[in-house]
């Protein structure tokens, strides 16, 4: 199904917008039949793939392990600076400080012995230009020639936001819905990926999508304006505010996630001093949670309880965090195996 799209993109999984809306639901069709052991087949039988790890991971790392496991393929799971070697992305440079091997090598090497790579590398928030071109995972895509994953990048972490998608579906029903993403305090900047993701993944399934932060910490502007074209196309709508309290009226999803201010990228001190009034104010709580429309609770993990979202809601009946944890290995099972499929 994926022919085209493949042909032009090298076979990569690099972001949701790289996908029509008919493909994206295929994925959770496949995703489906994998959760309700529909199939068993091992299409990655007498294979490997690696997966790259430059940040920690819980969700991620061990739903690939298994995923690849239950396919019937191999994890080689690899963390530049701690079990292989430190990594230089860039070209051109003279390599005498501490990376010691290039990335050039690195994956043509790995490409002799696995049949996808898998890579997360979160944005540093140092230079929000350079990081919203995402250096380190164009530097993948650029030297591979089989299928590369994006396992959370600086700007998208599109497994996530498919889990995401998943969950929706499958908590709601089909049809669109009103899905709110909401802004959280934090005590330190976070990476704009999961917010990215979830947005441009809900409007590409035509959702009514409000987008609630503070003054400040708007999205990466041409992302906004592809995610309106692409809800414009599907039949949905977005609409950002900053106002957290009318935020939540009868909207039937709640999406947390905190992020850093592009503003503020390099400066974290600036950042944690901007926000230190917004506390209070952009916690989820009961209280917010009562505005919906019976609404339930979703957040990528990990979450900090009770500074983005209180014990009560997390531990409520609306909360369905554990289940899209879940989805992830579902919705990557049936990534891996389209990727593997087309490649083959
Ligand atoms: N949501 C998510 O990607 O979790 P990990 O960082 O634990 O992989």
């Amino acid at each position: 199904m994926f022919h085209n799209h493949f042909d032009k993109m090298k076979n990569n999984f690099l972001i949701t917008s790289d996908f029509s809306r008919d493909e994206l639901k295929s994925l959770f069709e496949l995703a489906l039949q994998y959760k309700n052991n529909q199939i068993s087949d091992k299409p990655l039988s007498g294979k490997s793939i690696a997966l790259v790890f430059f940040n920690p991971s819980l969700r991620t790392r061990a739903s690939m392990q298994v995923g690849i496991y239950e396919l019937g393929g191999n994890a080689v799971i690899l963390e530049p600076g701690g079990t292989s070697w430190t990594l230089e992305h860039r070209d051109g440079v003279v390599m005498d400080g501490n990376k010691t091997e290039h990335l050039k090598e690195f994956v043509q090497v790995l490409e002799r012995y696995v049949s996808a790579i898998g890579v997360r590398t979160f944005a540093e928030l140092k230079d929000w230009e350079l990081e919203r071109t995402e250096p380190v995972l164009s530097a993948f895509a650029k030297y591979a020639t089989k299928p590369i994953i994006n396992l959370e990048s600086a700007m998208h972490h599109p497994c996530q936001s498919l889990a995401d998608m998943l969950t929706i579906r499958e908590k709601l029903g089909n049809k669109p819905k009103k899905v709110l993403l909401t802004w959280a305090w934090h005590p330190k900047p976070l990476p704009m990926a999961v917010p990215n993701s979830f947005a441009l993944a809900a409007a590409q399934m035509g959702h009514d999508l409000r987008i609630a932060h503070p003054k400040g910490y708007s999205l990466d502007t041409k992302l906004m304006m592809e995610i309106q074209r692409q809800a414009a196309e599907a039949g949905g709508s977005v609409e950002v505010v900053n106002d957290v309290e009318s935020a939540y009226d009868g909207v039937e999803v709640v999406y947390a996630k905190s992020w850093g201010s592009k503003n503020f990228y390099g400066n974290s001190e600036g950042d944690i001093e901007f926000r230190k009034d917004l506390r209070k104010d952009w916690i989820v709580d009961e209280a917010k949670m009562a505005k919906t429309n019976n609404g339930i609770f979703m957040h990528c993990l990990p979450v900090r309880r009770n500074v983005i979202v209180t014990d009560g809601v997390i531990d409520s009946t609306n909360s369905v965090v554990i289940d899209e944890a879940e989805n992830r290995l579902h919705i990557q099972k049936a990534i891996m195996t389209q990727l593997i499929r087309q490649k083959s």
